[in-house]
C-alpha cells in the first residue's frame, strides 16, 4: 500500500510528515515508523526549537535538542519545520519577568530570532516565526511582546527571521484558524497588512487541532481566502481527538474526518503540506491536556495502523 508521503506527493504537495521529540527518539519501534520516508518526509521538533529551551538565559542558546531532531531528518531525507521563534507558551522566564522597555525587547526579539533562525540556516523548509497571537474574536493575544511593543512585534520577528534565512519560508501559525471566522478574519487582516508594508511573510499555518464528527466547516474556503492573499498554507499540526471509550464507529467517522480535512488542503493550490502532531497514540500531547479524550493520530498507542490511516491517503487520492 502508498505511504502517506508518497500519497501527498503524488498529489502534488510537498510533504506529508510528523511533529516528534527527543525523548521518542530511543524508541526503536516508533522511529523505524518515523524515518520511513515512505510514510514521512517531513519533520517537526515539538518542544526543542521553543525559547524556553533554545535561549533558556538571555543570549545563553542551547540547540541540542533541536540538532538532534534535524540530524534525525537529514538522515532521511526529510524536510524540517521550524517550531517556534516566538510565542507566549513555553517562553523562557527571564523574558516574561524581565520587565525590559519597548526597545530593549524589540532587541531581545531580535537577537533570539536571529540566533536561532541562523543557527539551522539552509536547514528549515520553514519556521513559525510566531505562534498564537490571536484571541479568539481576532484580536490579537495579551503577551509580554504585545504589552511592551506592540502589535509591530510581530513585523520585528518576521524581518529578523528572514535576515537570518533567506531560504527559509516564513509563517505565522495558529490553532482554530482552520474554518471560517473571527480569528481567520483576524489572520486575513494582519497578513493583508503586513504584505502591504512588504513585511516578509510567506505562509500560515493552521494547527488543525481537531475534534470527530465535529469538523468546521468551509475549510478548502478558508484555505482559499488565505492563499488568495498571496502566501502559501499548510496544515501544520493535525490531529483529531475523540472522546474515549473508542467504538468503531468513532474510529470511522475519524476515518472520514481525517479524508475531508487532508481533502481540503488537496484541493487548494497553495496548501502546501500536512504535518500531523506526532503520528501514535502513544504519545499524543492531547490525553495530558483534555482529560477523557485522545486516540487523535493514525497509529494507535500499539503502533498499530488505524482506519484513520486509509482517510489520510484517501483524502490525498480522491478515492
Ligand atoms: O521537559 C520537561 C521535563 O523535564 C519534565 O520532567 C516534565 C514534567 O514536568 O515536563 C517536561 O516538559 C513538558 C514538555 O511538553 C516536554 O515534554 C511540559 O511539561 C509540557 O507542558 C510540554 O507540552 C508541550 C505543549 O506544547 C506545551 O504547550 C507538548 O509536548 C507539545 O506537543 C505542545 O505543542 C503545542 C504546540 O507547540 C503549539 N500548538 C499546540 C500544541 C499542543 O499544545
Amino acid at each position: 500500500p502508498v505511504g502517506l508521503s508518497q500519497a501527498a506527493k503524488a498529489a502534488g504537495k510537498l510533504y506529508f510528515g510528523s511533529a516528534t521529540d527527543n525523548y521518542h527518539l530511543t524508541d526503536g519501534p516508533y522511529i523505524s515508523i518515523l524515518s520511513d520516508q515512505l510514510q514521512f518526509n517531513q519533520i517537526t521538533p515539538g518542544n526543542s526549537m521553543k525559547w524556553d529551551a533554545t535561549e533558556p538565559r538571555r543570549g545563553v542558546f542551547n540547540f541540542a535538542g533541536g540538532d538532534e531532531i534535524v540530524a534525525f531528518a537529514r538522515k532521511s531525507n526529510q524536510l524540517v519545520r521550524g517550531h517556534t521563534c516566538v510565542w507566549h507558551s513555553q517562553l523562557a522566564p527571564w523574558v516574561t519577568q524581565g520587565n525590559f522597555d519597548n526597545s530593549t525587547l524589540q532587541q531581545i526579539v531580535k537577537d533570539h530570532t536571529t540566533a536561532v533562525v541562523s543557527h539551522w540556516k539552509g536547514q528549515m523548509y520553514a519556521w513559525d516565526v510566531v505562534n498564537e497571537i490571536f484571541n479568539e474574536d481576532g484580536t490579537f493575544r495579551q503577551s509580554v511582546f504585545l504589552d511592551t511593543i506592540g502589535p509591530s512585534y510581530v513585523e520585528v520577528a518576521f524581518r529578523a527571521a528572514r535576515e537570518a534565512d533567506p531560504s527559509a519560508k516564513l509563517y505565522l501559525n495558529d490553532y482554530n484558524i482552520d474554518g471560517l471566522g473571527a480569528k481567520s478574519t483576524g489572520v486575513v487582516n494582519l497578513v493583508r497588512s503586513l504584505k502591504s508594508s512588504n513585511v516578509p511573510i510567506d505562509g500560515i499555518g493552521l494547527q488543525a487541532h481537531l475534534i470527530v464528527g465535529s469538523l468546521p466547516p468551509n475549510i478548502q474556503e478558508n484555505l482559499e481566502q488565505f492563499t488568495n492573499l498571496g502566501v502559501e498554507v499548510a496544515i501544520t499540526e493535525l490531529d483529531i481527538r475523540m472522546t474515549l471509550p473508542v467504538t468503531p464507529e468513532k474510529l470511522e467517522q475519524q476515518r472520514k474526518d481525517y479524508a475531508s480535512v487532508i481533502g481540503a488542503c488537496n484541493a487548494v493550490k497553495g496548501c502546501v503540506g500536512v504535518t500531523i502532531w506526532d503520528f501514535t497514540d502513544k504519545y499524543s500531547w492531547i490525553p495530558s491536556v483534555f482529560a477523557g479524550e485522545g486516540v487523535a493520530l493514525p497509529w494507535d498507542e500499539n503502533l498499530e495502523r488505524k482506519p484513520a490511516y486509509d482517510g489520510i491517503i484517501q483524502g490525498f487520492t480522491g478515492q
